[in-house]
């Protein structure tokens, strides 16, 4: 059985996670919205709960996020941040997510920079764990709380549609699990970047029914693309450093005012965040309040990760005695 099975409501990636349950996740969000957006009071859905985030990595939106989401159903949550250790990631993980998990919490919020740390710790705990990013591998409530903003905008449809994703293809969890989710949704993505960073042979990561494309030349597809979706150079897992300095990058691969006025009027533009102002997007781009929905998916990331809680620990046990 593939690791991104669902088994007690894991969610370790969108590898292989069918369109069904991809979809019922987003019709769940939809649900959760109004309380995202504070038109209506947080719920008292896993009251009791607690949450664990194990976060051994940086991050301000995702951890804050699921901190918020787990709030907002009435769960209590545990930070952990940070490794300081000098025996081996993969035990110090293994170690720490087990203590945590013997102290009685009900589900694991795992971000870690080694790619299928999360899938390991779900193979020796009992209780639910969700991939918050892995290296390089998969960053699943990105992808899902992106497609989820793109579902809105469009009204429902994502089969047909065609997304470009622009950056550090190579380096990016996001640009993995987005490619992965839209593709099993029926969206084509176009995978744009830097030959150094966007290998021809990521064409195969396409799931289907969509497929994945790769190009080096941002102009020629802005005309043809139902949304953008921006990426930063993620240095820290680069070998080499980084070989494009800012401004040639931003020269050829960034979002600047120009560029955005050859996008249909329609077409979004979105950040996963951090973002680089004045290298991949230029600030009148991510201000745009027309097009721009970067913070928008941060609060409907809200939603989605309500969603993803609700489904992880919306059954515990004291819960099914009382059914
Ligand atoms: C991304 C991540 O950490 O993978 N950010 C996020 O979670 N919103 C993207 C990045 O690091 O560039």
């Amino acid at each position: 059985m593939s690791h991104t099975a669902v088994e007690r409501g894991d969610l370790l990636g969108l590898d292989g996670l069918p369109a069904d349950q991809l979809l019922s996740l987003l019709d769940q969000a939809e649900q959760f919205l109004p309380v995202a957006f504070r038109e209506k009071p947080p719920l008292d859905l896993l009251a009791g709960g607690l949450v664990a985030n194990l976060f051994f990595e940086d991050s301000t939106r995702t951890r804050c996020s699921f901190t918020v989401a787990a709030l907002r159903l009435g769960a209590d949550t545990v930070d952990l941040t940070g490794s300081g250790s000098s025996l081996s990631k993969g035990e110090t993980l293994l170690d720490t997510a087990l203590n945590v998990e013997a102290m009685g919490v009900d589900a694991l919020v795992v971000r870690s920079p080694a790619s299928g740390s999360p899938a390991m710790i779900a193979r020796a705990v009992n209780i639910p764990v969700i991939n918050a990013g892995d290296g390089r591998h998969e960053h699943p409530t990105q992808a899902l709380l992106d497609i989820f903003t793109l579902r809105r905008r469009w009204e429902g449809e994502i089969s047909g549609k065609t997304v470009a994703i622009v950056g550090d293809i190579g380096h990016s969890r996001v640009a993995r699990s987005n490619a992965f989710g839209l593709t099993t949704l029926g969206a084509d993505v176009v995978l744009v970047g830097p030959p150094a960073l966007v290998p021809e042979s990521l064409e195969a990561i396409g799931l289907g029914p969509g497929r994945v494309a790769v190009s080096h030349d941002l102009d020629s597809v802005l005309g043809d693309v139902d949304a953008v979706m921006m990426l930063r150079i993620q240095l820290e897992r680069q070998a080499n450093g980084g070989a494009i300095p800012p401004d040639d990058y931003r020269s050829c691969y960034g979002l600047t005012v120009d560029r955005a006025r050859r996008l249909r009027p329609e077409v979004p533009v979105m950040h996963p965040g951090p973002m680089n102002r004045g290298v991949e997007i230029d600030s009148e781009v991510a201000d745009d309040k027309a097009r721009s929905v970067i913070l928008r998916q941060v609060t409907q990331g809200v939603a989605l990760r309500m969603a993803v809680l609700d489904r992880a620990i919306g059954h515990r046990p004291w819960a099914l005695d009382d059914e």
